[in-house]
């Protein structure tokens, strides 16, 4: 399917079902001054891109949230960092009941510049489809907001008074927003513990995490407590939010002080600890929009968010020129959209370990 005129584009929407659909859409238009039109080069596949529509139905909206791509043209306050034909990567909220032409799966995309990463040259595309943005956006919410951590990799954390560095669990660094996480909370001055299965420890350990521990061993919780953190754990990050996990970031966090943050909703009952302060990052709220879920999900409209989430940009941003950050290891799938199509329900089956799934377009 080609697109059929100048001003339309090819796209994958949510089709009645939740499942992806080829379609024809218009091709948007800049209209705010920080806004950017991109055209897409390649995408990257999360777990939000086939959850979002079984949670939150929203059939006809254009799916897709990572992108990469080059610019096409930039609203008045956009166009000097972002001159035509700038390689840029970020996310997009797709899916989106509340703006369902939001999508990154499509030819074509408008978004906020404020919160775009330039890609060099030396880069592939899917290189920086993987990067995206989903994955450090996750992590810049969950350090500031949810374990109030002050750490940046600008300016890391100062050591603990013997020493050492604040220790921060990671619970299940092999997956894509882990290996981000291993990466800035070492850069920031923390030490990442890490989870993972024995597969993928040496991967997470690569990613910077300084002990992986299984996390299929019946004592994980009290091996990170009382062997790698003393007991004065204070952060976890849970990027698995399972019954099992929840116990395990519980089990390991310290008396005083703790934070934790899962990265899906979990339900009271599983938290088993009330000193325990709880915060799940919706990564979607960084551009500052009300996002129009249901429930747990939904979130007003923030400014302070898009704040937020341009100090992590410049950060995000100052790592990526030092070479200094990379992506989860890349795993293209072919068959553009259907590829797309078809990445999703690898990932939905449980198929893909410690690999970020991109497509080009
Ligand atoms: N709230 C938000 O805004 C937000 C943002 C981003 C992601 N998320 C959520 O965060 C989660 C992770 O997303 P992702 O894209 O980073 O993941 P991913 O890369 O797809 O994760 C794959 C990895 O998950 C691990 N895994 C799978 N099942 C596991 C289990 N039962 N116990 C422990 N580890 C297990 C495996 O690690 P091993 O290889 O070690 O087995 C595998 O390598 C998803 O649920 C996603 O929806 C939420």
């Amino acid at each position: 399917m080609g697109s059929l005129a100048r001003d339309s584009m090819d796209c994958l929407i949510q089709g009645p079902s939740g499942q992806g659909q080829r379609a024809v859409r218009s091709r948007p238009e800049v209209k705010a001054p920080h806004d950017v039109l991109v055209c897409v080069s390649a995408v990257a596949l999360n777990p939000t891109d086939f959850k979002s529509p079984a949670s939150n139905p929203s059939p006809g909206a254009i799916m897709g949230c990572d992108f990469m791509g080059y610019v096409v043209s930039a609203g008045e306050d956009a166009d000097k960092l972002f001159p035509s034909s700038t390689r840029v990567c970020g996310f997009v909220h797709g899916s989106n009941p509340g703006n369902p032409d939001k999508g990154s799966f499509a030819q074509y995309l408008v978004t906020d510049s404020r919160l775009l990463v330039r890609v060099p040259d030396s880069w592939t595309d899917l290189d920086g489809a993987a990067l995206g943005g989903v994955g450090w956006g996750t992590i810049a919410l969950a350090m500031e907001v949810s374990l109030r951590l002050s750490g940046r990799p600008s300016k890391p954390a100062a050591p603990q008074e013997d020493g050492s560095r604040v220790p921060v669990l990671v619970y299940g660094g092999a997956t894509a927003t882990g290996t981000m996480a291993c990466q800035i909370l070492s850069m920031s001055g923390y030490k990442p513990i890490a989870t993972a299965s024995s597969i993928s420890s040496s991967l997470v350990q690569d990613y910077g995490a300084a002990a992986v521990v299984p996390y299929s061993s019946a004592s994980c919780g009290e091996t990170i407590r009382d062997h790698h953190t003393g007991g004065n754990l204070r952060s976890a990050l849970d990027c698995i939010s399972s019954p099992e996990s929840v116990e395990c970031c519980f089990t390991a966090l310290g008396r005083i002080g703790a934070h934790y943050a899962s990265l899906d909703f979990i339900p009271d009952d599983w938290k088993t600890r009330k000193a325990i302060k709880v915060y799940m990052p919706l990564t979607y709220a960084l551009h500052g929009h009300e996002i129009l879920f249901k429930g747990p999900y939904h979130r007003d409209a923030d400014p302070a968010m898009l704040e937020l989430g341009r100090r992590w940009r410049d950060e995000v941003q100052g790592l990526v020129d030092a070479g200094r950050l990379r992506p989860h290891p890349v795993r293209e799938v072919q068959g553009k959209w259907q590829g797309i199509i078809d990445g999703l329900e690898m990932m939905k089956a449980g198929e893909i370990r410690g690999q970020k799934l991109v497509v080009a377009l």
